[in-house]
């Protein structure tokens, strides 16, 4: 069966591919596949609101089976933010390192024990019916003020998961078992193998 993930960022989908590798029967696109679909502008108010409506939106356009993928890095020192807006947080066409570069600013300015922030993943799995499923799952780490390590993408050089010594950028494909993606994708299984084997 195939199944496209809604999001053209090359990090997700290849976290995604190694994390259903083991999933029989299931055939992963993305949407660089469809170079003329357009997203819809994500509006919604937390992760689950965005995963829902890419993944409804996606699922009505193309006609198939998708499942996506809104998620982000919370700091509680700095009222939640990036949030919602991690992708966008520098400004609405900035890079990861524009991102990073303005959260570095202000994580330098908290104490080292303010310094708290999780990872959240939300998946949202849809057919043009309607959702599915949709499921969340956080990591908890802590910031650094200088980026370490060149895997990844995003805030992973800046975020050291708890009980580790090392970021999510320095730990390569370690990340891909205990990441908030990979929990999340955990917790959507069940549903996903249900529909395959339908
Ligand atoms: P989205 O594409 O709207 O879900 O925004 C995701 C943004 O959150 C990314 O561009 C990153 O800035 C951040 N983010 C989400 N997941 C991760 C991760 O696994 N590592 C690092 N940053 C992440």
């Amino acid at each position: 069966m195939e199944i496209v993930l809604a999001t053209k960022n090359l990090h997700k989908i290849r976290e995604f591919r190694e994390m259903f590798k083991g999933v029989k029967g299931l055939e992963i696109l993305s949407l660089s596949q469809f170079p003329h679909y357009q997203p819809p502008p994500e509006t919604g108010a937390t992760f689950a609101e965005n995963a829902e409506l890419k993944a409804l939106h996606a699922a009505c356009a193309l006609n198939c089976l998708v499942i996506a993928d809104d998620s982000g890095l919370v700091v509680p020192a700095l009222n939640g933010r990036p949030g919602v807006n991690s992708r966008r947080y520098a400004g609405e066409e900035s890079t990861d390192a524009e991102n990073r570069k303005k959260l570095m600013q202000e994580i330098k300015l908290l104490d080292e024990g303010a310094r708290s922030a999780y990872f959240e993943c939300c998946l949202s799995l849809a057919t043009p019916q309607g959702i599915k499923k949709t499921v969340s799952a956080k990591v908890e780490g802590t910031l650094i003020t200088e980026e370490l390590g060149s895997d990844g993408f995003g805030y992973d050089p800046l975020f050291i998961k708890l009980d580790y010594d090392k970021t999510f950028a320095q730990i390569g494909k370690v990340k891909d078992r205990v990441s908030h993606r990979r929990k999340a994708v955990e917790k959507l299984l069940p549903t996903l193998e249900a529909i395959i084997s339908a």
